[in-house]
């Protein structure tokens, strides 16, 4: 300190330099930072969006929180307060933190932090920061045939509609997992199936008599997984339904033949006896 008050022009804007190293310039002005810029979160769990003064010379500079969801803003926090859509389910955490006690699904959108210090040089700025609420899959609907025929195609199908990002299909059969391509493992090299894991199907060329017993799907994405109960398909070596129309044909045939014979019968014996009476 001696050397400034000593020295004038040049050293004392020198000993000025030194002793503001380390700091940023307060004529900078406000200048935010966040640790995240985009934030993953699961449903029913915390989060807080960070929203970090750099550096500020403002006392009590105004902070206030948007969420803007489809292109509309609303405010979350304002006037110190916080408000509108996170009302009662969060609290501004030091410096300009919001923290969100319990997400839900509806809080996916972008979020933007603004704070304005009026006796800053740059006396604004903002960040923006997009949330996304990971939603656990439920109970996926899943539909199994009961019976199929040996040779024939046929399609499993599973869907779900809550989980979010959406889920992966993935397919068991008596509570093996199924591979995506049974070409790829030796044990199912046989199989004439495909499965794909982004729609849920479970598609078969050809039936086997192999392919019979019980099914069930799960979905699953980051936040977790749910499965639906195994279903049985059974697979019969011939058709049954086939056979049964055949049997059905035959037996209406014979009723057929026989109506029309005794019909014929009859027709040829009656005309005789009313002629032979009229004669
Ligand atoms: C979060 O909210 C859900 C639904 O509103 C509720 O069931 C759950 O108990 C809450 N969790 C906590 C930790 O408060
Ligand atoms: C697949 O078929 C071939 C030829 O029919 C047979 O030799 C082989 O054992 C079968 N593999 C399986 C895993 O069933």
């Amino acid at each position: 300190m001696k050397t400034c008050v000593f020295n004038q022009g040049l050293f004392f804007f020198v000993c000025f330099f030194f002793s503001s190293a380390g700091h940023i310039p307060s004529s900078v002005g406000v200048i935010l930072r966040t640790t995240d810029k985009i934030v993953w979160a699961n449903e029913f769990e915390p989060i807080e969006l960070t929203c970090l003064i750099e550096s500020i010379s403002t006392n009590n500079p105004r902070i206030e929180w948007k969420k803007i969801k489809n292109g509309v803003p609303s405010y979350v926090y304002f006037q110190n307060k916080i408000a509108g859509d996170l009302e009662h389910r969060a609290q501004l955490r030091e410096p300009a933190n919001i923290l969100i006690f319990n997400t839900t699904r509806s809080d996916t959108a972008e979020y933007r932090c603004e704070v304005a210090a009026i006796d800053d040089q740059r006396d604004f700025d903002e960040i923006l920061i997009s949330l996304a609420v990971r939603v656990k899959p439920v109970v996926p609907r899943c539909s199994v045939p009961d019976a199929v025929t040996v040779g024939t195609s046929t399609e499993l199908r599973c869907l779900e509609n809550e989980g979010f990002p959406a889920p992966q299909y993935r397919w068991f059969h008596n509570n093996e997992e199924l591979p995506q391509d049974p070409k790829n493992s030796p044990k199912f090299a046989n199989s004439s199936f495909s499965i794909n894991p982004d729609t849920g199907g479970l598609k078969f060329r050809r039936v086997r008599k192999e392919d019979a017993g019980e099914y069930y799907c799960q979905a699953k994405n980051d936040a977790g997984h749910a499965q639906c109960l195994p279903q049985s398909m059974e697979v019969y070596d011939v058709d049954i339904l086939g056979i049964f129309l055949k049997v059905c044909a035959v037996v209406a045939a014979f009723l057929v033949l026989t109506i029309c014979t005794y019909q014929g019968c009859k027709r040829a014996c009656t005309p005789k006896k009313g002629h032979a009476e009229n004669k």
